[in-house]
């Protein structure tokens, strides 16, 4: 301890002959604001959607997966696909109280997530600009969320369109936990790219990892401005894979704090603000990865909680 001493009265003594005009202020950073309690509700219905893509499509196609699809009366899934393994589930279909078409995308055990996105050699490559038309060639993307994706992209396209025409809808959300919510994004984004511009197509995701570089980041808040990426307390997979290995965020982070309260955090990846994911997990040995699983107010999303 005493070894401390004379550099910490060393940095006062060099702070005091640095006195002199005060240097400008950094420019001020937004913060985090406090969402307000309908905001938070309104996220509820995404949580159980996000919920429902892990059950077995047998149970989605009947909707009958328990208190995820209970929450969600009236919803009729159309097209189901996946087998939990090689390939995450999935569902597409038409929620009539809202007149969306949703697409949900299932994630995966979070240890194995973890394992993945915490390997030093994690790989990025481009997007296949048949599935992402007009992505600038700069942008790269985890090439296992890439490959992930692509499976069931055109199948689940097709399916989008077919809805959208059928129910006269013009909204279209992805959702997705884990792994889903990192094809969630990806989903929104090829979506974004092939649907027509009065169609509105937007992403809400639960414990995402980073999907892609500052290129991918930006492009994605470009065509996708109202997307919001939904953190829960210490989990750590929202920060990997590492910044130090180019991943960014894009913008919409909201961070749950406990039960009824939640900050909206500015910026892309937001390492400024104490209370936004970065700050509250600065690596993943203090992060928790039970918090991967919830709650979200209230709600756990994982294989176990399909009853
Ligand atoms: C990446 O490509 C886009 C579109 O072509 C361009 O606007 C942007 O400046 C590029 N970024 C870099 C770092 O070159």
């Amino acid at each position: 301890m005493l070894t401390f001493v004379p550099i910490i009265l060393g940095y006062f003594m060099l702070a005091a002959v640095r006195a002199g005009p005060l240097p400008p202020l950094p420019p001020p950073q937004r913060r985090a604001a406090a969402l307000a309690a309908n905001q938070l509700s309104s996220l509820v219905p995404f949580t159980q959607f996000a919920r429902a893509a892990y059950c077995e499509p047998k149970k989605i196609e009947g909707w009958n997966c328990g208190q995820a699809c209970d929450a969600l009366p009236g919803f009729e899934a159309t097209l189901t696909g996946g087998d939990g393994d090689a390939e995450q589930f999935f569902f597409v279909g038409h929620w009539p109280q809202e007149n969306t078409v949703v697409v949900a995308h299932q994630g995966t055990d979070p240890l194995k997530l973890q394992a993945v996105l915490t390997d030093l050699e994690v790989l990025r490559g481009p997007l296949d600009s048949a599935l992402f038309p007009g992505i600038p060639d700069n942008v790269s993307v985890h090439t296992g969320f890439r490959d992930q994706h692509a499976i069931a992209s055109k199948q689940i396209l097709t399916e989008v369109q077919r809805l959208l025409a059928t129910t006269g809808s013009s909204k279209v959300i992805t959702v997705g936990h884990s792994l889903g919510g990192a094809v969630a994004m990806l989903s929104a984004l090829s979506m974004r790219l092939q649907l027509p511009a009065d169609v509105s197509v937007t992403s809400t995701t639960f414990g995402a990892p980073r999907v892609g570089d500052q290129e991918f980041a930006n492009f994605f808040d470009s065509k996708i401005p109202d997307f919001r990426r939904v953190n829960n307390e210490k989990d750590l997979v929202p920060i990997i894979p590492g910044r130090f290995l180019g991943f960014v965020h894009p913008q919409g982070e909201i961070h749950l704090l406990s039960k009824g309260r939640a900050v909206a955090c500015a910026g892309q990846d937001n390492a400024n603000d104490a209370q936004c994911q970065i700050e509250t997990v600065p690596n993943v040995l203090e992060g928790n990865i039970l918090n991967h699983l919830g709650p979200y107010e209230g709600v756990f999303i994982g294989t176990p909680f399909c009853n």
